[in-house]
Order: C-alpha cells, then structure tokens, then sequence
C-alpha cells in the first residue's frame, strides 16, 4: 500500500491549458478559464485535505499582457467575481488568501476584491492561499533590488539572505514542489528565484480537468524524489 509520509510544505502550480481544453470542445478560450475555476477549487479543497501549508497558484504572468484584450478582461473579471463570491466561504475554512505580483498594474476594480478577501482572512491560520497576478519572477526579482537600493544597501551587504527578504512574500517558505499542468516542461517565469532546489512534476493533464486524484499523483511521485541541496545523502 502506497502511503504520504512527506507532504510538501509548499506546493506551487502552473496553472496551464485552459485554452486547449477549450478548443478541444470547440468553446471560445474563456470557456476554459471559467472551467479553470472549479480546478481551483477542488485543488484549494486537496490542499486543505491534505494539509498543504501554502499553495501559490500562478493565475496571470507579466507576460500574460501579451493576449488579446477580451482574454485579459475576462481573466480580472473572472478573478474579480470569484474573490467576492468565495470569500466568505474560504473565511469559513481559516485559509488566508495573499496575492504575490505587480498589483499597481491591475484594474481597481479587482484590486478592492484583492484587499476585500485578503483583509477578511488575515488572521487565519490553515492554508496559505497565493494568487500570483501579474506576476513575473523577473519583475519580482527588479522589484526587489529597486527597494534594496532605495533602502540605502552597500554592495558588501547584499547576500543571498538579503535578495530573500525583499522578495513579494518573504515570509513564505520556498516551494518544495512545482507542478505544470497541459504538458508543456517550462517554467514561464514563475518563482524564478524561489525554484532554485524545487521539485517538478509535469502533467499532460489540461488545467480544468485537473482533480484530487492528479494532486494526489503528484504527492506520491515527490515521495520518490530525494533532495539534496547540492549536497551528498549519506547511507545509513
Ligand atoms: C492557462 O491556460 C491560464 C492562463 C495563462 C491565464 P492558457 O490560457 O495558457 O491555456 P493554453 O496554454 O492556451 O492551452
Ligand atoms: C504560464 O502559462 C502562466 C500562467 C499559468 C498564469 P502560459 O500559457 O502563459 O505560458 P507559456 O506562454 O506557454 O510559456
Ligand atoms: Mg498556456
């Protein structure tokens, strides 16, 4: 019988082929992004299930921008719409929802959802929900650096520890796993600099058929993996 002894405390996805599961069914692009979101939602519920600390789920790159406007539109309101619906509801299960991204950039109105889920579930303790919008591990890493000098660093004092502590979310352990659905094998800018030592799974499972059971085959192939940091494991 297989069996989880280690659950990863950090679980990151891309979140990918929302637009193929549409075409497949011969449905305009949205609809696969509206499909999107009930994978989201049965992945929070795994996450919680199985006690996953934190879950960064990349929903919009710096990149992203390069899609027609109607897409993009339809992505904040489809974002927009399902913060203020299952806010209260996610409130309900103690998960605290952050977000991770050049938020300035996004319209107001998703902006407000933003702050609205994100201040009502700011003392939860559960599941660490992130939404990495307009999101780029790029961008993250200038952005970063641009406080770095605004905060009046020299030279000698910048390490590996400082970069770490003004990333977006500095408090948020590295992820342990990366899962990519649809797929393709690229990391299309997420979490550049935290996947340093991460875990991968890649998945030819397009993202709105993504379910418990695909979460759950990732879980059981990251019980094979050994880490090492670079490092050497000694045998016993
Ligand atoms: C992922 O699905 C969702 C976002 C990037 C917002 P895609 O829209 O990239 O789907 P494909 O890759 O075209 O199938
Ligand atoms: C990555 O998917 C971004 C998100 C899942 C939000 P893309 O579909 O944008 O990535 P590429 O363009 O195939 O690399
Ligand atoms: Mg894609």
């Amino acid at each position: 019988m297989k069996e989880l002894k280690i659950i990863p405390v950090h679980i990151g996805i891309i979140m990918d082929g929302n637009g193929r599961w549409a075409e497949k069914r011969n449905l305009p692009r949205i609809a696969g992004h509206q499909e999107g979101i009930e994978a989201v939602r049965r992945t929070v519920q795994s996450a919680v299930k199985y006690n996953i600390k934190y879950l960064t789920l990349y929903s919009f790159s710096t990149e992203n921008w390069k899609r027609p406007k109607e897409e993009i539109e339809f992505l904040f309101s489809l974002m927009e719409k399902n913060l203020i619906k299952e806010g209260e509801n996610l409130h309900k299960n103690n998960i605290r929802v952050r977000f991770s991204g050049r938020r300035w950039e996004l319209p107001s109105k998703l902006i407000e959802a933003m702050e609205y889920v994100e201040n009502l579930t700011k003392n939860n303790t559960g599941l660490n929900l992130i939404f990495a919008i307009n999101y780029g591990g790029r961008a993250e890493i200038i952005d970063g650096i641009k406080e770095i000098i605004k905060s009046g660093y020299r030279s000698e004092e910048i390490n590996e520890e400082l970069m770490s502590k003004f990333l977006y979310l500095p408090d948020v352990p590295e992820p342990d796993l990366i899962i990519r659905t649809s797929g393709e094998k690229r990391i299309s800018n997420f979490l550049l600099w935290q996947s340093a030592y991460s875990e991968f799974y890649f998945t030819p499972v397009l993202w709105p058929d993504f379910d418990e059971k695909e979460f759950l085959k990732a879980l059981f192939d990251y019980q094979k993996r050994k880490r090492k940091f670079g490092g050497v494991i000694y045998k016993k």
